[in-house]
């Protein structure tokens, strides 16, 4: 039930707690009822709080002594699947002129041009990352190449930090399996989004038996369950694209009218 627990979180809560449990004790002094509703709370919100699913996953990227140069190479080389075929990628996610796009784990910006031309002069397209350094080598990019509609956001691990409604599509390219809190991201991805959204996940296929030791170790966990938790948050799988990435799944899912789903962690 994220949306009650989301809301029990809420400080909102508080006095509302006190009101109702208050009775509940009245043979106690009524301070010492409200510091037991308290206590009460206090130890529900920290129960409540997401716990990482993968501590350390992010600990390279979060290195003070990041050298972006070397996520260059890395992520930028032709080499690697999803760069040599990020024009198709950006073609096949259907990304009309106009629309607001949220590059959530932009990393070094691989595919910030593409999307800035998807999302044209109406639109806009927003680079999120929880690391500076990507930002600021962003912004350099961005003077350079005159991507005028692109946005630089440092998020945190649990949030994308964007108001409410206020993008079409989340676009979210080898990062999924980075997410140390899913409910909290994907909760705050699904507030964003704007009624009739489209999330856009694209990851590494994990499957036993038949990946490479180091996607079996790095992933937490393959297609299926990041599904799962996916719809669980309130979104439906509306497409799935085959046939252009080997190592990769392309998937894209649409924000249904609520959030009704249970958290499915741990799947
Ligand atoms: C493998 S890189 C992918 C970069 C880019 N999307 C690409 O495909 O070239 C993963 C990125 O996700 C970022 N990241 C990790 N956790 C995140 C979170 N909770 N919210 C936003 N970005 C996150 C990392 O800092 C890193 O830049």
């Amino acid at each position: 039930m994220p949306v009650l627990t989301d809301g029990l979180r809420s400080p909102a809560c508080f006095p509302i707690a006190i009101v109702i449990c208050g009775p509940i004790f009245p043979e106690m002094p009524r301070p010492c009822s409200s510091l037991f509703v308290t206590f009460l709370w206090i130890a529900w919100v920290c129960q409540a709080q997401e716990e990482s699913v993968n501590p350390g996953i992010n600990a390279a990227y979060l290195r003070d002594d990041l050298i972006v140069t070397e996520w260059i190479e890395r992520l930028e080389n032709e080499g690697r699947e999803i760069a040599a075929n990020r024009a198709e990628i950006i073609r096949q996610a259907g990304i009309t002129p106009g629309s607001t796009v949220a590059d959530v784990g932009t990393g070094t910006g691989l595919f910030l041009p593409l999307l800035a031309e998807a999302a044209g002069s109406t639109g806009k397209v927003y680079a999120i990352d929880i690391v500076q350094k990507f930002l600021d080598h962003i912004e350099v990019q961005k003077a350079r190449l005159g991507l005028d509609n692109v946005e630089t956001v440092l998020c945190s691990e649990r949030s994308i930090g964007l108001p409410a409604d206020s993008i079409d599509v989340a676009f979210i390219c080898a990062v999924y399996h980075h997410f140390e809190y899913p409910r909290d991201s994907l909760a705050s991805i699904h507030r964003a989004l704007r009624p009739g959204g489209r999330v856009v996940l694209i990851d590494f296929k994990r499957i036993p038996g038949e990946s490479a030791n180091w996607i079996l170790n790095h992933m937490r966990a393959g297609q299926e369950v990041f599904e799962a938790e996916i719809t669980a948050a309130g979104f439906t799988k509306s497409a799935e694209i085959t046939g252009l990435l080997a190592s990769n799944y392309f998937v894209i899912f649409t924000k249904s009218e609520s959030r009704s789903g249970s958290p499915v962690m741990g799947l």
